[in-house]
C-alpha cells in the first residue's frame, strides 16, 4: 500500500528533480514534480500528495512559504513535508520544523537514508490515520451503545405507563360514551318540560325563565355536545400515545418473515395518502429489490413514520421520493423530501424518544425512536440522515437481507454493523 503512496517531489533544479524522482520511482512510489512552488501548491490542491519532499531555495517562492501555505489549507494541512536541502543551518532546520514539516535531509543525501526518511514518515502518516479512523469508530459505536441505553431504559419505563394510563383512559372513555347516552335522554326531558310551561303557574315560570337566563340554557344545549366530542378526541389522542409507548417497548414481537418491502412501502403510502392530499407529490423509484428476512409490519410502522415527518415537514406544497436499492446482501430504502430541513443542532437528537419540535398534540417525538429501535435493534440495520435547512431531508435506511444473529444478539450485531 505504501510502496505506490503518490510523493510530490518539488526542486528549481531540474537535475536534481530528476535524480530524486528516479529514486523513488525505481522504489515503485508514484512520483509527480513541481519545478516551482506555485506548481507544486496547484497540484497538491488537485490531488493531494501522501508525502511532499521540498526543496527550500527556489526563486519566487521558497520552500519555507509553500509549506506555510500547505500547511494553510485543510485539503493539504496533514500531509507530511520532508525539506531536502544543502542548507544545512541549524536555524533554518528549526525554522522549517516550526512551519510543520516533519523531517529534514540535507543534501548531498544517500539515497538509503532518503528511502528510510520517506518509508518512515509514510508509515507514521498511515497509522496516524489508522488511529483517526479508529477514534472515530470508537466514537461512534459509544453513541450508538448511549442511545441504545436510553432506548432501554425508556422502554421499560414507556410500558409501565402505557400500561397503567390505558386503565383509567379505558373507564373514562366508556363513561363519556354513557354520559353522551344519559345527556340526551336529559336533554329529551328538558324538551317535553319546555312544552307544558305554558300551564305552569305565572310565578313558576317566571322564575325557570329567570334561570334559564342566568345558567345561560341555548349555549349550553349547544355547547355540551362539543365539550363531549373534545374530550373523546382528546381521549383518542392519549389513546394513540399509549400505542405508540407500546410500539415503543414493543411487547408483541412477532416472527420473521420473508418479505417484500417495496410491497410494505405502497401499503404504507396508501395509508399516508390520507395525510398528503393535494399537498404532496410523491415519487417512486424502486429498483425491485430482494425480499428480505423481516419482522414487515413493524418495517411498516418504520416507512409510516418516515412518510409522516416528511408530510409534516413540507408546508404548502412538496415532493416525496421513494428510491429502493439492493446489494449482495443488504436492501436500502431512502426516502426524501423537501421539507424544512433539520438544523444541525437537532440532528444528533431526533432519535431521542420524546425530542419533538412539533406543536403539543402533533407530536410525541416517538416516531424516530421507535424507527430506531426497529431498524437498528431488531434489524441489525442502519438509518442514516442528511438534511439541509430549507432544502429537504433524507432518511436513508439500510437492512441486511438475511438476518444471521439471533434477536438476543440485536444489541451487539448492531454496534459490530454499523460502520
Ligand atoms: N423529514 C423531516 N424533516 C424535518 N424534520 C424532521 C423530519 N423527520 C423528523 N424531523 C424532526 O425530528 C423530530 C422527531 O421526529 P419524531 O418522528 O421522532 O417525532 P415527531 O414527528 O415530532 O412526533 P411523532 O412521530 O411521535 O408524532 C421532529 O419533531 C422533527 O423536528
Ligand atoms: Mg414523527
Amino acid at each position: 500500500m505504501i510502496d505506490r503512496a503518490k510523493i510530490l517531489v518539488v526542486d528549481d533544479t531540474p537535475a536534481s528533480l530528476k535524480l530524486l524522482s528516479d529514486i523513488l520511482k525505481a522504489e515503485g512510489y508514484k512520483v509527480r514534480a513541481a519545478i516551482n512552488g506555485e506548481l507544486a501548491l496547484h497540484s497538491a490542491i488537485i490531488n493531494p500528495p501522501k508525502l511532499v519532499l521540498l526543496d527550500i531555495c527556489m526563486p519566487e517562492m521558497d520552500g519555507f512559504e509553500v509549506c506555510r501555505r500547505l500547511k494553510a489549507q485543510p485539503e493539504t494541512r496533514d500531509i507530511p513535508v520532508i525539506f531536502v536541502s544543502a542548507v544545512a543551518d541549524t536555524n533554518e532546520k528549526v525554522q522549517g520544523f516550526e512551519l510543520g514539516a516533519v523531517d529534514f535531509v540535507t543534501k548531498p543525501y544517500q539515497r538509503e537514508e532518503l528511502l528510510a526518511r520517506v518509508h518512515t514518515h509514510l508509515e507514521v502518516d498511515r497509522l496516524r490515520n489508522d488511529l483517526k479512523d479508529l477514534y472515530e469508530d470508537l466514537k461512534r459505536v459509544q453513541a450508538q451503545l448511549l442511545q441504545q441505553d436510553k432506548m432501554a431504559s425508556i422502554g421499560q419505563l414507556a410500558a409501565g405507563v402505557a400500561h397503567e394510563i390505558n386503565n383509567p383512559v379505558g373507564f373514562v372513555s366508556s363513561n363519556l360514551g354513557v354520559m353522551r347516552r344519559y345527556i340526551d335522554n336529559l336533554f329529551k326531558l328538558l324538551d317535553v318540560y319546555d312544552a307544558s310551561e305554558d300551564n305552569l303557574p305565572e310565578q313558576t315560570r317566571a322564575a325557570i325563565t329567570g334561570l334559564k337566563q342566568a345558567i345561560d340554557l341555548a349555549f349550553l344545549r349547544a355547547d355540551m355536545p362539543n365539550l363531549l366530542t373534545e374530550s373523546m378526541d382528546g381521549l383518542q389522542r392519549i389513546k394513540h400515545i399509549v400505542q405508540n409507548l407500546k410500539d415503543f417497548s414493543h411487547v408483541s414481537e412477532s416472527d420473521k418473515q420473508w418479505a417484500n418491502l417495496e410491497l410494505g412501502l405502497d401499503s404504507a403510502l396508501n395509508m399516508a395518502q390520507n395525510e398528503f392530499k393535494y399537498k404532496v407529490d410523491v415519487i417512486k423509484e424502486y429498483a425491485g429489490i430482494p425480499e428480505i428476512e423481516c419482522l414487515p409490519s413493524q418495517l411498516n410502522q418504520v416507512f409510516m413514520n418516515l412518510l409522516i415527518n416528511a408530510d409534516q415537514a413540507i408546508k404548502d406544497h412538496g415532493e416525496i421520493r421513494i428510491a429502493t436499492r439492493s446489494d449482495a446482501d443488504s436492501v436500502q430504502i431512502a426516502i426524501s423530501d423537501t421539507g424544512c430541513g433539520i438544523p444541525p443542532e437537532n440532528l444528533k437528537r431526533i432519535f431521542d424518544p420524546f425530542f419533538t419540535t412539533k406543536d403539543v398534540g402533533k407530536g410525541t417525538g416517538l416516531g424516530l425512536a421507535i424507527t430506531y429501535d426497529i431498524v437498528v435493534n431488531k434489524h441489525g440495520g442502519r438509518i442514516d440522515v442528511k438534511s439541509e435547512v430549507g432544502v429537504g431531508t433524507t432518511f436513508t435506511i439500510v437492512l441486511p437481507i438475511k438476518r444471521e444473529q439471533k434477536p438476543q444478539d440485536a444489541q451487539t450485531g448492531s454496534v459490530a454493523k454499523f460502520s
